[in-house]
């Protein structure tokens, strides 16, 4: 006879409902392995069911409902009152990881969240259990599915941002509201997940330099076609001796990087340690039935296995200012001594180029460059100088460079 683990679900939306499924499908195969059968003890959501009497019904509760609040509430009280937690929120563990990670530790119960980065793709679990006696020093990637679709998009067809946003939105890829998705919030508050995990210090949403995908143009996807580069957005997270940077942006690569291939809605994280060179690991980032069976997964962790080793150690500095590589984007008057002027700024502020090309002439012509590693200050610094020339037609373009080229 298996014993059952009996879960209070709060939450019965998108992934709600498809967990109540593979629970139904997989309930069997799930006591069979494990020795506990998981059932359902109750449902919340806006209009069915009562905290208090799931919770006193469950010995696990998975967190479904997302945003903050009542999340957190519903969460910390499962937590002190002696239940394990999944749950798939990434804004609630960035947010309050502090508060629930102490919360879990001081009851001794498990708090799961695999499913709150990158969907159904391990990486989670790979960081804080298979890799967790490694010295990680990088963890980067595609974490926002809408992103990857709309790049994907405007870089196959030539539609404009709007466009491919609009037909993300059709097929169901991005919300309503993208903001979250195409600012690069969401990203963001993935990164911190992950940096808190790699580095085990304690990381904020507000340590995490974000920008988003809104002000790319088909123009740049077009040109740097011609440099063998497509564009991703990219959530980064390093580690530099003693301090840390984590960061989201748009970002190009080149061929034969492991993410460059990696298109549409899909995700993919990479990691890096000097002992284990790297890892890449991809697949759906969302998705009801893929997010409800890395819930379910964090489930069959919670009945079998003992909590991952979560060490914080102190808070390590953040850094803002890194080194990056950079495609700067210039229109400007066919004249003489354009190139010669560019060329000064750029090495008044120790800026090396790599390679330049220049389309059209006359009042179309444009310089598109790419620029060795160098402090983005510097870049930046650069770059205004440029834009206050008067052979400029419109203000400097620059999207960051992953020059790194692998074979
Ligand atoms: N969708 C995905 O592909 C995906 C992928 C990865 C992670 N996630 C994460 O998974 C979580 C759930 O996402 P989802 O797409 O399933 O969301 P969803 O479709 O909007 O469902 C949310 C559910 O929470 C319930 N809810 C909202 N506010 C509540 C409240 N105050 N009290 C009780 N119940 C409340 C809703 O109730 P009603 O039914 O009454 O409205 C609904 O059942 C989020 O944290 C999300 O970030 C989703």
């Amino acid at each position: 006879m298996t014993e059952p683990v009996r879960i209070g679900l709060l939450g019965r939306g998108t992934v709600g409902e498809a967990f109540l499924e593979l629970v139904r499908e997989r309930a069997d195969a799930v006591g069979a392995a494990t020795g506990r059968r998981p059932e359902i003890a109750g449902v919340l959501n806006r209009s069915e069911g009562d905290f208090d009497e799931i919770l006193a019904a469950s010995d696990v509760i998975v967190e479904l409902i997302g945003g903050t609040e009542p999340a957190r509430e519903y969460v910390l009280r499962a937590l002190r009152e002696g239940r394990h937690v999944a749950s798939a929120n990434k804004q609630l563990i960035a947010q309050h990881g502090d508060e629930l990670f102490g919360a879990a530790r001081e009851s001794g119960v498990q708090l799961r969240f695999e499913a709150s980065v990158a969907g159904v793709i391990p990486v989670i679990r790979v960081i804080q259990e298979s890799l967790a006696a490694t010295d990680l020093r990088k963890v980067f990637g595609i974490v926002n599915g809408t992103t990857n679709f709309i790049l994907t998009e405007m870089a196959k067809t030539g539609a404009s941002y709007a466009d491919a946003l609009g037909r993300a939105q059709e097929l169901g890829y991005a919300e309503a509201d993208p903001s979250d998705d195409v600012g690069g919030a969401d990203a963001a508050a993935k990164m911190a997940i992950l940096a808190r995990l790699a580095f085990h210090t304690p990381v904020s949403l507000d340590d995490v330099a974000f920008e988003g995908i809104e002000h790319v143009q088909p123009d740049d996807l077009a040109y740097a076609k011609e440099f063998g580069l497509s564009l991703k957005l990219l959530g980064v997270a390093e580690r530099h001796r003693e301090a840390i940077s984590v960061r989201v942006f748009p970002c190009f690569l080149y061929r034969g990087h492991p993410l460059a291939p990696v298109e549409g809605p899909f995700n993919a994280v990479m990691v890096e340690a000097p002992s284990i060179t790297e890892i890449t690991m991809s697949g759906p980032g969302a998705g009801g039935t893929e997010t409800a069976s890395a819930v379910l997964g964090d489930v069959v962790s919670i009945i079998s296995g003992k909590a991952p080793v979560h060490a914080v150690r102190e808070r390590l500095e953040v850094l803002r200012d890194v080194d990056s590589a950079f495609y700067l984007h210039l229109e400007v008057a066919d004249r003489p001594g354009v190139l010669a002027q560019i060329a000064t700024h750029l090495g008044d502020n120790e800026v090396s180029v790599k390679s330049v090309v220049q389309w059209g002439l006359g009042d179309d012509a444009r310089l598109v460059m790419v620029m060795h590693e160098c402090a983005e200050s510097r870049f930046y610094a650069a770059v205004e100088e440029i834009g206050k020339l008067g052979f400029m037609r419109s203000p400097p373009r620059s999207i960051r460079v992953i020059e790194e080229e692998f074979v």
